[in-house]
């Protein structure tokens, strides 16, 4: 099996150890536009081979798509990071260049890849991927939902004083501080309904906290974080290279599921070889529906800015 991951940063390396770490693929495939730095990471990485004891083979690429030739997976985290002063129009601006360009080189040497989109504003990049490449929909999925949940997760295993694996939730929705949904209605402990062991209060203090996940370790890091969002995304990698069918929340295109069309937004999936195989129905109540149209309406309004752009028709 063979990855390719585009964009060597943060989150394209971190994924691609954790891939190697589990043996989940024979070969991953690094590229990035910064000379000789996706070179870099894979020679650093496969320097840790014999301490880590995998098998799986690192190559790196300066912008040279053949060597992700034949790819199963291809994951896009190339894009740059909000800077200060900068509008959300102009990061997508910058953005929606890179991914439409990386999507059509991706399928120009692998037509049969399943694509994994990571670079933000990650709802919009997904709908642009969607769009601009005229894939089959099961093959373009959006990476957040998986990072949300898992946040999720660590914090109501926090305010519970209980072990994080012992959590079952999820967010979904966009990939926004405003626009994630938490679902504390339906996230348990082992089962247990979590509202058995913590009140309203630290219930809404978990979703607040989960909300700005992102935005507090960037704070803190100085710049976006890359464990979880790499082991995010290695666990939908395997899940499609294994056809293992983990439910996972993905970005994924909407046709009338949660009352939502054209539009791609964050939903539980059934992940297996084919990409996202079915969309589960947690059946919302109104006041999750309402929050879910809430979001909805916000990445459109996104998604328009590419249409004003005329980036996509
Ligand atoms: P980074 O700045 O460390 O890495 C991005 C890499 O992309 C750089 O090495 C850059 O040279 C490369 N790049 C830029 N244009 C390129 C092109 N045309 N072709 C190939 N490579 C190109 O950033 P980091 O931290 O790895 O984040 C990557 C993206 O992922 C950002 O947009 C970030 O906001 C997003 N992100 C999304 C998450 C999610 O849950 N969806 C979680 C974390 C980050
Ligand atoms: C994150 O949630 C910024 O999307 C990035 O960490």
């Amino acid at each position: 099996m063979k990855v390719s991951v585009i964009g060597a940063g943060n989150v394209g390396a971190s994924c691609a150890e954790y891939i190697a770490l589990n043996r989940m693929a024979a070969e991953v495939v690094i590229l990035d536009i910064k000379p000789n730095f996706a070179e870099g990471k894979a020679t650093d990485l496969m320097q840790t081979a014999t301490l880590n004891g995998f098998n799986t083979r690192i190559t790196g690429s300066t912008n040279d798509y053949k060597a992700t030739a034949g790819s199963d997976v291809v994951v896009i985290t190339s894009g740059i990071p909000r800077k200060p002063g900068m509008t959300r129009e102009e990061l997508i601006g910058i953005n929606a260049g890179i991914v439409k360009d990386v999507t059509s080189n991706i399928l120009q040497h692998s037509p049969h890849a399943i694509i994994i989109v990571v670079s933000n504003p990650m709802d919009t990049m997904t709908y642009l991927a969607l769009k601009s490449s005229g894939l089959p929909k099961n093959r373009i999925i959006g990476m957040g939902g998986i990072l949300d949940s898992a946040r999720f997760k660590f914090y109501l295993a926090q305010a519970l004083q209980v072990p994080a694996s012992d959590i079952q939730g999820m967010v979904i929705g966009g990939h926004g501080d405003t626009t994630m949904i938490p679902l504390h209605r339906l996230a348990t402990y082992s089962g247990v309904p979590v509202s058995q062991f913590a009140n309203a209060d630290v219930i809404q203090n978990v979703v607040s906290s989960t909300m700005v996940g992102g935005a507090t370790l960037t704070s803190m890091l100085g710049t976006s974080a890359w464990y979880a969002p790499g082991a995010a995304v290695a666990a939908l990698v395997n899940s499609i290279l294994h056809d293992q069918k983990k439910i996972f929340p993905c970005c994924v295109a909407l046709h009338g599921e949660y009352n939502q069309q054209d539009i791609c937004l964050g939903v539980p999936v059934v992940i297996g070889k084919n990409g996202w195989e079915q969309i589960c129905n947690v059946n919302l109540n109104a006041d999750e529906q309402a929050l879910f149209n809430k979001s909805a309406d916000a990445v459109r309004a996104m998604n328009q800015v590419l249409i004003d752009m005329k980036t996509i028709a």
